[in-house]
C-alpha cells in the first residue's frame, strides 16, 4: 500500500455528508466571490476526514464539479501535499515523528511498538484493517519527545510501554486519551520549574 497512489479498489461515488457539506460551504464563505477554488485544500481535508482518513478519486471529482474546477486540479493538489492519503490508512491513522529531537529521546522504541502492534512495515494495514502507521518529520510538539499523531490528537512524552498500551486501545477501536504521558500540561517544564536560573550552566 503506499498512501500517495490512488488505491486500486475505488468506490465509484462520493458526497459530502450534511456536517462536511455545511463544513464546506463554511470554508468557502471565507474567500471572496469568484475565488472559491482556493478553498480546494480544506475540502480535500473534510472529505478525507468523512472518509475515514482517504480520498478516493470519486471525491476528488465530485470536489472538482463541486468548486467548479478542473478535476486535474485537485488531482495535483490532492497528490503534492503529504497530510492527504489517496490509500486506506484505517480508522486510526498513526505518525510517528522521527525526526532528531524525537529520535535522541527513544522514537526508535515507539517505532518497534508499531512494528509489533500494528503491522511490520509502515503503510500496511493493521490484521483488522483498524490502523497502519507511518514515520513523519518535525510534527512541532519537540519540547514533548518522542511523540506520535493519531488522526487529530498528539500523544506525548512516550516510551514504549505507554505507546503499545495507546495502540492497543485503537486496535480495540477505543480513542485514548491524547496529551503528555507523563502528566504535563500543554508544554509546561517538569518538576514545577518557573526559570532556568535554578539550574546549572543553563
Ligand atoms: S522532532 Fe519530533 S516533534 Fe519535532
Amino acid at each position: 500500500m503506499s498512501l500517495k497512489r490512488p488505491a486500486k479498489e475505488q468506490p465509484e461515488n462520493f458526497e459530502f455528508s450534511p456536517s462536511s457539506l455545511a463544513a464546506a460551504n463554511n470554508m468557502i464563505s471565507k474567500y471572496p466571490k469568484g475565488k472559491e477554488q482556493s478553498a480546494v485544500m480544506a475540502l480535500l481535508y473534510i472529505a478525507q476526514k468523512q472518509n475515514n482518513n482517504w480520498i478516493p478519486l470519486a471525491a476528488m471529482k465530485y470536489i472538482a464539479k463541486f468548486l467548479n474546477m478542473p478535476y486535474i486540479k485537485v488531482y495535483e493538489v490532492a497528490t503534492f501535499y503529504s497530510m492527504y492519503n489517496l490509500s486506506p490508512v484505517g480508522k486510526y491513522f498513526v505518525q510517528v515523528c522521527t525526526t532528531t529531537p524525537c529520535m535522541i529521546r527513544g522514537a526508535n522504541k515507539l517505532v518497534e511498538a508499531c512494528k509489533e502492534k500494528i503491522s511490520k512495515n509502515e503503510a500496511e494495514l493493521s490484521n483488522n484493517k483498524m490502523c497502519s502507521w507511518m514515520e513523519v518529520e518535525c510534527l512541532g510538539a519537540c519540547v514533548t519527545a518522542p511523540m506520535m499523531q493519531i488522526n487529530d490528537d498528539y500523544y506525548e512524552d512516550l516510551d514504549k510501554e505507554k505507546t503499545l498500551k495507546i495502540l492497543d486501545k485503537i486496535l480495540n477501536d477505543e480513542k485514548p486519551k491524547p496529551g503528555s504521558y507523563r502528566g504535563r500540561i500543554n508544554n509546561e517544564p517538569e518538576n514545577n520549574r518557573k526559570t532556568l536560573m535554578d539550574i546549572k550552566n543553563a
